[in-house]
């Protein structure tokens, strides 16, 4: 057995319900003024807004909320972010929100400590301070930005890029399931397929190790089976499975962190800035292909991790085919576009087998193509 491994992962958890008003301790030692990063509404429906400044508050720390992240967000918005943190004389900041908050306020650490750095310059320029102290907050399950060193921002030219590395972690995560129960049924649905690509996607990749993979064997098969339940006619989801759902995402998210996104997530950003398809099913729609192609080159694996989600290939493909319809048509042209841009992707290299750009652009014409 070879359980060889290498897991960094700075960011200290807590978790529970009710965990942000009883983590004083957390913002009173990192500062007197932070800066609240977080989108239109969900860190209010969800509870966690209030929850958050309640306690800041009471420990007497002055806060400001930026609430501009939208979906995507925009790398110019979180150098915005970044000013308003130096220009408040925040010393930290508070990430509230899905994956798009979570990843900008990431973005928003580093700008704030490197004024040097414009816009789409994070994608280039060196970065010299360390970035703002982060507790993330998160209200979905899915993007397992919390646990991850990655923050995927939206170019000037209106592209999706990662940016990545030690300066990308958060340094506290306040992990509560409670702060998912507001989030409408559909965007449940795509957030758990998102975590299940995560997990799926990360076990395969070149980057894998021992434990990233029980990471994402623990995942697969707590989101699965609620996977199943979706496909049902009228289904609904229960607080206690929200629960699950929120946990098993910080369980891939482990995985993603060591092993990355492979080409599901490279592709499903496109179908994501052209038709709007929410990110979950955009990238999960390539899952079937993806499996296919890893149990070409890894027959083991393959068995190890369809056996942890717990029913049969045909079944899980049948789960996945009626979960990611998506109704698009991709003209050949856009699909000519695509080729091209994929083919320097990372993602690519990082999958399983030798999957490139062409046939990516194959998978798309016949899943989309007219
Ligand atoms: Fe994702």
């Amino acid at each position: 057995m070879n359980e060889q491994f290498d897991f960094f992962m700075p960011a200290r958890i807590f978790s529970g319900k009710g965990i942000v008003k009883s983590s004083e301790d957390v913002f009173s030692h990192l500062g007197k003024k932070c800066l609240i990063v977080t989108g239109k509404s969900s860190a209010k429906k969800s509870g966690a807004l209030k929850d958050v400044t309640d306690t800041l508050e009471k420990l007497n720390i002055k806060y400001t909320v930026f609430d501009k992240i939208t979906e995507n967000p925009l790398a110019s918005t979180c150098c915005e972010g970044g000013k308003i943190a130096r220009e408040t004389g925040a010393d930290f900041v508070i990430g509230i929100g899905g994956g798009s908050p979570l990843d900008a306020s990431k973005a928003v650490c580093v700008y704030a400590a490197n004024p040097h750095i414009i816009n789409d310059g994070i994608y280039t320029e060196e970065i010299k301070s360390t970035p703002l102290p982060l507790v993330l907050i998160g209200t979905t399950s899915g993007t397992g930005s919390e646990v991850s060193g990655v923050s995927v921002l939206t170019r000037e030219n209106g592209r999706k890029q990662s940016v990545s590395g030690k300066n990308y972690y958060a340094k506290y995560v306040l992990a509560d399931p409670c702060y998912t129960y507001s989030v409408p049924y559909h965007t449940t649905v795509s957030t758990a397929l998102d975590a299940f690509a995560h997990a799926v996607e990360s076990y395969f990749s070149k980057k894998h190790d021992a434990l990233s993979r029980k990471f994402s064997c623990i995942a697969v098969s707590e989101i699965v089976p609620i996977l199943k339940k979706f496909t049902e006619p009228d289904c609904t989801v229960t607080e206690a499975e929200r629960d699950i759902l929120y946990f098993a995402s910080l369980h891939a998210g482990f995985a993603l962190n060591k092993g990355g996104t492979c080409f599901p997530h490279g592709m499903g950003y496109a179908l994501t800035e052209d038709y709007a398809l929410p990110h979950g099913i955009a990238c999960a729609v390539f899952i079937p292909a993806f499996l296919n192609e890893a149990k070409k080159g890894d027959k083991d694996g393959y068995e190890k991790i369809v056996s942890a989600c717990g029913i049969s290939e045909n079944e899980l493909f049948k789960i996945l085919n009626t979960l990611c319809h998506a109704d698009i048509t991709v003209p050949l042209e856009k699909i000519e576009e695509y080729r091209v841009r994929w083919s320097t992707l990372k993602n690519f290299k990082n999958s399983p087998t030798d999957f490139n750009a062409d046939d990516g652009a194959s998978l798309t014409y016949n899943l989309f193509g007219k």
